[in-house]
């Protein structure tokens, strides 16, 4: 984790979603539960931008918005600079086609009943291929699948439920290579698999970032993970951001207590893992 690794700068290009004093209430009087408090972002195309808090800290409820699955309660979303509409039906597919999201628990996503090239099949439909020769849908699954090192071949006729966690959340992926939204978001999407995979799931996911300028939105507790992996990150604090800024200057210069302590929460955040040091003794 400690290699620097040179990248392109996606953190001045062309904005494309930015939100403005975007907050959500839960409930009324006394009752009320402000779990989004008037924050403001800019995200820019091709930009990874972790958003890190810890569990209740509203990064769930932000991403809902963002997706256009819970409305706000105050403040505006934009997309692409322009104040965000999805006021009708139409608007809201419409929107959808740009932004696609990957859930924590994979099984949730697929619909059991249909095997996985229809689940491919339907992607490349809904980017409007529905005419092209089989030859060349076969082709394109091909494609998604090898992005992701699945072997098309050996999946066909299996049911998504057929696949390991790992398997499963990198068809997922496989998806989005070939919906290719504008927006991906990734909320924790690799809290189901183990360290290995979930290593090989974050490679994928900036692969995905480098060849195709999808501007990728990752939601995690791990401080860890968002240095290793993106450009900006945020990070949330009882529905506010406290501190925002490239990975590299927030996490190595922390000004924020709350930053701090998450910091302090990961062992060694720039070193090797050092196994020799491990007191086995004391694992729990
Ligand atoms: N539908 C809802 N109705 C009422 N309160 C809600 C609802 N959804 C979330 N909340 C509250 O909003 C706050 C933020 O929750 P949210 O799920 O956004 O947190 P989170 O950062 O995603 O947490 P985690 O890391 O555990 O997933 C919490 O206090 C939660 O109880
Ligand atoms: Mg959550």
């Amino acid at each position: 984790m400690s290699e620097t690794i040179e990248r392109k700068d996606y953190t001045n290009g062309p904005l494309c979603l930015s939100g403005r004093n975007v907050t959500r209430v839960f409930g009324m009087g006394e009752k009320a539960n402000v779990a989004v408090d008037h924050v403001d972002f800019d995200f820019h195309e091709g930009e990874f931008v972790s958003i890190v808090g810890e569990s209740g800290s509203g990064k769930t409820t932000l991403s809902k918005m963002l997706l256009g699955l819970l409305n706000v309660s105050e403040g505006e979303i934009l997309f692409q600079g322009k104040p965000r509409d999805i006021s009708t039906h139409k608007k809201r597919n419409e929107y959808w086609k740009g932004i696609q999201a990957i859930f924590q628990d994979p099984f949730s996503s697929y619909n059991t009943f249909h095997k996985i090239d229809s689940v491919l099949l339907d992607c490349i439909h809904m980017r409007g291929g529905r005419h092209l020769p089989y030859e060349k849908k076969v082709e394109m699954m091909t494609e998604a699948c090898s992005f992701v090192n699945l072997k098309f071949a050996e999946l066909t006729n299996k049911y998504p439920f057929e696949l390991s966690g790992g398997q499963m959340q990198r068809l997922m992926i496989a998806r989005i290579f070939l919906l290719r939204p504008k927006i991906l978001l990734a909320d924790e999407p690799t809290s189901m698999v183990d360290a290995c995979s979930r290593s090989t799931i974050l490679d994928m996911l900036l692969n995905l970032r480098d060849e195709t300028g999808m501007t990728i939105i990752f939601i995690t507790h791990d401080i860890g993970l968002a240095y290793y992996i993106s450009d900006t990150v945020y990070i949330m604090e009882h529905g506010k951001f406290v501190e925002f800024g490239k990975a590299d200057e927030v996490i190595l210069n922390p000004q924020a207590d709350y930053t701090k302590r998450l910091i302090s929460d990961v062992p060694k955040i720039h070193e090797e893992w050092d196994l020799s040091t491990v007191d086995l003794n004391s694992a729990g």
